[in-house]
C-alpha cells in the first residue's frame, strides 16, 4: 500500500461523492465552549474539520443520508439474525482482507475481544496484554468478570512491548506463583490508541509472534484501527494478520459505521463464534445498516487514508510556517501529532475561536501542549483555507 503520488483533494472528493458529504462538529464535546458558542447550523461557516477523533463525526442527518445514497447507487440486501445479506458480503470481504479463512461480524470491539480471548484460550486461565490496552483498561474486567480468565499486564509504561517484556513478564509468573496455571493467548493492540496511536513495528511483532508459536501460545490482535497502520507504515493488514490467529477491526474507527466489529480468524475457532455471539446476547436481528456502510468506505478506505497522509503532510508543514505553532511527528507515529503552542497563545481561546468562526475542533490543553489528529475531515478544505483560519484564531487569542 504505496502512499498516492500527486492526488487531488478535490477529484479524489468528487469521486467518492459520499466522502465529500458535510458532516456536523459534534457538540458533545466541546466543554470548553459555553452553550450560546456551540455551532448549531453549520450551514456558513465551511465544511467541519475536527483535528481529534478517528474520522468525521456523522449525525443521524449525515447517516441517513449516506444509507440512501449506498442504497440508491449499489442497493442494500438486508440480514436476518446477522446472516447473509449486506453482512455475508462484508465478512467475505474481511476475510479476504486479512487472508485469514472466515471473519465474523460482532455488534462490538469488547465482544470481538473478549470472545477471541475466550475461545483461544481454551482450558488454560491466563492471557497476557498490553498494559495501556483497551483489553486490559477499557472493557470493565469482563475477561475476570465474565469468562474466567486473567489478565497479566506486560510493558508497563510502555508504549508497546517486545520479545524480552514478554519473556520476563512470562518468567515472573513461573518464578513466583507455587501453584501454576496455564498461560493460553498474548494479546497485541496495533496502532496503540492510550500511546497517541503509534504502529508497532512489524519486526517487534514478528519476533513476538515467532516465539508464540514455538511455546505453543496463540496471538491475538486488537487492530480496531487496522487500515490506519496500514497507510502509514505501508504494511498490509494481511502481512499484520498473519501473525496472529485472531484479528479484530472496528467497523467504526476508519469505516464510518454506527458501530461493529469484525472478527477473523481460522474457520475452526470463527465457526464458534456464532453460539458465542448468541450467549453473550449479541445476536441482533439486523446489522446491515453497520456492514452496508462499512463495505462502503471500505472500497476506498486505502485512497482515502492515503489523500489524508498527504494532505496532512502539506498541511503540517503549512501550519509549521505559523511563528506560534510547532507541529512534531511522534516516534513510530501515524495520523497523530504533538502540538506545541507559543507560550503567547490562550490556548482555550485560540481552539473556541477556530471552533466558532471557522468550524475547527481542536481540543486545548493547558500548557499549550495539543493534540493534533490527521483524519478524512482534513479533505473538506482546501488547505490555504485551513491555514488562513488558523492564522486569523491565532491572532485574536495572542495574550498580549
Ligand atoms: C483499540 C481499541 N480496541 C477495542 C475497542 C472497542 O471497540 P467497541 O467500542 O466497538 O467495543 C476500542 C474502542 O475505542 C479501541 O480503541
Amino acid at each position: 500500500m504505496g502512499k498516492l503520488q500527486n492526488i487531488d483533494r478535490r477529484d479524489f472528493l468528487k469521486k467518492s461523492s459520499l466522502c465529500g458529504l458535510p458532516f456536523l462538529l459534534p457538540v458533545e464535546h466541546t466543554n470548553f465552549l459555553n452553550n450560546s458558542e456551540k455551532i448549531k447550523d453549520h450551514q456558513n461557516a465551511g465544511d467541519p474539520i475536527n483535528f481529534v477523533f478517528d474520522g468525521p463525526h456523522q449525525s443521524p442527518k449525515d447517516y441517513i443520508e449516506l444509507l440512501t445514497s449506498i442504497e440508491k447507487e449499489q442497493g442494500i440486501e438486508a440480514d436476518t439474525y446477522l446472516k447473509g445479506g449486506a453482512t455475508k458480503k462484508l465478512e467475505e470481504e474481511f476475510a479476504k482482507l486479512t487472508g485469514k479463512e472466515k471473519a465474523i461480524y460482532m455488534p462490538s470491539g469488547t465482544m470481538a475481544n473478549q470472545l477471541a480471548i475466550k475461545m483461544l484460550n481454551g482450558e488454560n486461565p491466563k492471557v497476557i496484554v498490553p498494559e495501556n490496552s483497551h483489553i486490559y483498561r477499557d472493557e470493565a474486567d469482563a475477561a475476570q468478570s465474565v469468562h474466567g480468565l486473567r489478565l497479566v499486564p506486560t510493558g508497563i509504561d510502555q508504549a508497546f512491548f517486545n520479545l524480552e517484556d514478554l519473556q520476563k513478564t512470562i518468567r515472573e509468573l513461573d518464578e513466583n506463583e507455587v501453584f501454576r496455571s496455564g498461560l493460553g493467548t498474548v494479546v497485541i493492540e496495533n496502532p496503540v490508541r492510550r500511546a497517541q496511536g503509534v504502529a508497532i513495528p512489524l519486526e517487534n511483532i514478528k519476533e513476538i509472534s515467532s516465539y508464540c508459536k514455538e511455546n505453543g501460545f496463540k496471538m491475538h490482535l486488537d487492530a480496531a484501527r487496522m487500515h490506519l497502520a496500514s497507510a502509514y507504515t505501508g504494511v498490509l493488514p494481511a502481512e499484520y494478520s498473519s501473525h496472529f490467529d485472531t484479528v479484530y477491526i472496528s467497523l467504526y474507527k476508519y469505516l464510518n459505521a454506527a458501530g461493529g466489529a469484525i472478527l477473523c480468524g481460522d474457520a475452526e475457532i470463527i465457526d464458534q463464534m456464532d453460539h458465542q455471539i448468541k450467549i453473550m446476547g449479541g445476536t441482533m436481528y439486523q446489522s446491515w445498516s453497520i456492514t452496508a456502510v462499512a463495505m462502503h468506505y471500505l472500497q476506498n478506505i486505502e485512497n482515502s487514508l492515503n489523500a489524508v497522509l498527504k494532505t496532512s503532510e502539506e498541511l503540517i508543514k503549512e501550519l509549521n510556517e505559523l511563528e506560534e505553532i510547532t507541529i512534531c511527528n511522534i516516534e513510530n507515529g501515524t495520523n497523530i501529532f504533538q502540538m506545541d503552542l507559543d507560550k503567547n497563545i490562550d490556548s482555550e481561546k485560540f481552539s473556541r475561536i477556530l471552533y466558532k468562526e471557522h468550524q475547527m475542533l481542536i481540543f486545548p490543553n493547558k500548557e499549550n501542549k495539543m493534540r493534533f489528529a490527521a483524519n478524512a475531515s482534513l479533505l473538506n478544505r482546501e488547505i490555504s483555507e485551513i491555514k488562513n483560519a488558523w492564522k486569523l484564531s491565532l491572532k485574536k487569542s495572542k495574550i498580549n
